[in-house]
């Protein structure tokens, strides 16, 4: 029998070492190094875990990648088409999902739907390892799903849940969360870094061996990230991120990394009183306008994550009461409006100085990229001329300090979506307009180069 033998972990990146040092090399951080016991000696653990992500190899053999025999297994699809899309198709035989997120979020949510769709056809087990067998048949009952056939049970021990897989041979397996679940022979608490990247790597290997599709359910830390980031996001083949914005209604699915399709996808779902409900055209909850639009409203297309999404952003100028006049903005950098705001001074000679100025995103939705330099201020100049501009007319571009108009990346998607939406009108910056083209389907395309020609068009 091994002895038991003392190693050093960090919390943050698992990295291992002998003895306890204050600053991990590997991430750089402080006081991570904690110690861990193993009942298994360490060379036997590597061995396990570096036979994690592709256990299916193991035969010690060398081959020509041309002849690699290829299964033809096919995908197998949730049953929500945003859910398919975000795994680049559906499920993956064999394959390791982690759906990440804060607590609240609708993981459990978000799966147990997924698995009571999916048992009508397919055999799946569902491991609650934090809620018990009543609340999730309560959650079921409520929202009258399916559940005839769904195999569940309550259990944290990982060398259980794979004997119990063993015996019901689903094709599906969803482990919920991998935060609570404990491998034996490993010395540390539940949630602790080596637990979760122990337990992550048996069930990894598992999958492999064994063909069955593993979900694994992971809480996201106070800081935002996946408790033991590195370790769980490099053992599993594709990374999803279930997050709320600010307007706790919708719900983004997001993938990070897939290793069986393009990270380029985003899934919109709504949270209501009957669960989780996909939207399938996003665009068209973001950007409800009414018939006749108000001056200082303006249509435009953000890079949301990886897909194009349509939202209204609304400027109010107003002239100011008081000597000191207000800048802010609520979905966009209230920085950067201070900026656009001296540029049009300079650039421009519109001066805005006595007055108050407004900025809100319809919706609720956060704004990161510049993109929207172009609509606001085409906006702002509709609020402070009060002349409304066309609600069938979009725009998105980036402003320089210079004044000038920049190009923003993936133009061409931007407008695809605004055509397919049925805008008519998209004021562009002149380096994102595709050359001798001055129209996309029925979109008319108005390029422009600075500053100025905005004003000259308001
Ligand atoms: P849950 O799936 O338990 O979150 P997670 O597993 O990610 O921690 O979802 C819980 C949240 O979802 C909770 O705040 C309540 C809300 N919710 C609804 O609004 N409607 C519903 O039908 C359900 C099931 C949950
Ligand atoms: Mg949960």
């Amino acid at each position: 029998m091994a002895k038991a033998k003392a190693i050093f972990v960090c919390t943050q990146c698992g990295a291992e070492y002998t003895r306890w040092q204050g600053q991990c090399k590997a991430c750089g951080e402080w006081n991570s190094i904690e110690e861990v016991h193993m009942a298994r000696p360490v060379a036997e653990r590597s061995a396990v875990r570096s036979l994690g992500g592709f256990a299916g190899a193991a035969d010690g053999k060398v081959e020509n990648l041309a002849n690699v025999q290829i299964a033809q297994t096919p995908r197998l699809g949730t049953g929500y088409g945003e859910f398919d899309r975000v795994l680049g198709g559906g499920i993956v035989p064999g394959s390791v999902v982690l759906i990440g997120g804060n607590p609240g979020a609708g993981k459990s949510t978000l799966l147990l739907q997924t698995v009571c769709k999916l048992s009508a056809t397919t055999p799946v087990l569902y491991i609650t390892g934090e809620e018990s067998l009543e609340q999730v048949a309560l959650r079921a009952q409520r929202l009258v799903l399916p559940t005839e056939r769904v195999r569940i049970a309550a259990e944290t021990s990982i060398d259980n849940i794979m004997r119990l897989a063993q015996q019901e041979r689903p094709a599906v397996l969803v482990v919920d969360s991998i935060q609570v679940m404990h491998v034996e022979g490993v010395d540390s608490a539940p949630g602790a870094v080596t637990q979760v990247r122990e337990s992550a790597a048996a069930l990894t290997q598992f999958a492999k061996r064994t063909g069955i599709a593993v979900f694994l359910v992971g809480h996201v830390t106070k800081e935002g990230s996946l408790a033991g980031p590195k370790v769980l996001e490099h053992c599993v083949d594709c990374s999803v991120i279930l997050e709320a914005g600010t307007d706790m209604r919708f719900r983004t699915l997001r993938c990070h990394k897939n290793r069986f399709g393009a990270v380029n996808e985003i899934g919109v779902f709504a949270m209501t009183d009957k669960g989780l409900h996909e939207i399938k055209n996003p665009s068209a909850i973001f950007l409800n306008r009414q018939e006749t639009v108000a001056p200082g409203s303006l249509a435009t297309c953000v890079w949301e994550g990886t897909r194009p999404l349509l939202v209204e952003l609304q400027c109010l100028v107003d002239i100011s009461q008081y000597g000191n006049p207000r800048r802010l903005s609520l979905g966009t950098d209230t920085n950067r409006l201070s900026m656009l705001l001296s540029v049009l001074h300079r650039h421009a000679g519109i001066q805005l100085a006595d007055q108050d100025v407004f900025v809100n995103v319809v919706g609720g939705v956060k704004i990161d990229g510049t993109s929207s330099d172009v609509p606001l201020i085409l906006a702002l100049l509709s609020s402070f001329n009060e002349r409304p501009l066309p609600r069938t007319t979009l725009a998105f571009g980036e402003i320089g300090l210079t004044g000038e108009i920049r190009p923003v990346q993936s133009g061409l998607e931007r407008l695809n979506e605004a055509e397919k939406q049925g805008f008519q009108t998209a004021i562009i910056p002149a380096d994102n307009a595709p050359r001798n083209k001055s129209q996309i389907g029925n979109l008319h395309l108005v390029p422009v180069k600075n500053i100025q020609e905005l004003v000259d068009l308001v």
